[in-house]
């Protein structure tokens, strides 16, 4: 199906069609990148990627979010134990509850993913974790979530343009799923990240972010088209395609 053009808007507000065309470029092609090239990735180009990030919103501007940009290879090291013993973990879930990890092609594509990065993490140019300050008003659940998410959402934006590849993992979370208590020994995933890394134990990493540049052409992402996943005005009203 082919793309909708945007009508013009009133105001004068919108971006010049070109910056349009390639803010839905960067949109449609924004890929979770895995594979990087060895080359290292500047301090602007990181500056870049944490100022946009910073420029999300949050429940009432309260900019809950704190970044740690790990570059050192000796840190990258431990983060790739980290992230590989995570990832041994959720594989064990997976196998204890196969009911609520179904086997699919997603899924098998997403854990030989997952692997891939596991991998070759140590040799990443450079990984954002994404850490969310929380307050009784503002806890980490859900809630909380929706002002951390849109920062790592810029972030992400931000990288694709400049050319650079990310991918939001969320291994440190394991912990929450229900059935990872009777699997964990000591420590959470999340504290042995924070240990890792000097988180203080009222911070919440939120994402594990690997950042450089991309080893493959980045296609179009694959969605559901809006039709099935859109209503009008009530939930079991389709929504018509213009
Ligand atoms: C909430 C969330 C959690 C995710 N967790 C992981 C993860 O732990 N590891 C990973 O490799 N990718 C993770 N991803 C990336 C998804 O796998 C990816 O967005 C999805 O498969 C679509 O692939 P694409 O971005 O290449 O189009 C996560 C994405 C989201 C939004």
């Amino acid at each position: 199906m082919s793309r909708q053009e945007p009508s013009a808007e009133p105001g004068g507000e919108a971006l010049p069609a070109p910056a349009v065309s390639a803010v839905s470029h960067c949109l449609r092609s924004l890929r979770s990148v895995r594979r990087f090239l060895a080359a290292d990735v500047d301090q602007r180009s990181i500056e870049f990627v944490l100022e946009h990030a910073t420029r999300a919103g949050s429940a009432k501007n309260r900019q809950p979010w704190r970044f740690v940009v790990v570059r050192d290879a000796g840190v990258l090291a431990e983060l790739t134990v980290w992230y590989r013993r995570s990832l041994r973990k959720l594989a064990a879930l997976d196998a204890a509850r196969p009911e609520l990890f179904p086997a699919d092609d997603r899924r098998r594509a997403q854990v030989r993913e997952s692997e891939l990065l596991a991998r070759s993490l140590d040799a990443v140019p450079v990984v954002v974790v994404a850490c969310f300050l929380p307050i009784p008003a503002n806890p980490a659940n859900f809630y909380g979530g929706a002002s951390i998410y849109p920062a790592v959402q810029n972030l992400l934006v931000a990288a694709r343009a400049i050319g650079l590849g990310g991918a939001l993992t969320t291994l440190q979370a394991v912990d929450e799923l229900p059935e990872a208590a009777c699997l964990s020994a000591g420590n959470g995933v999340a504290d042995e990240l924070r240990t890792l890394l000097g988180i203080p134990a009222e911070v919440v990493p939120a994402a594990v972010v690997p950042l450089g540049w991309p080893a493959q052409p980045l296609t179009v992402n694959r969605r559901d088209p809006v039709r099935e996943v859109a209503y009008a005005d009530r939930w079991e009203r389709p929504w018509t395609p213009a």
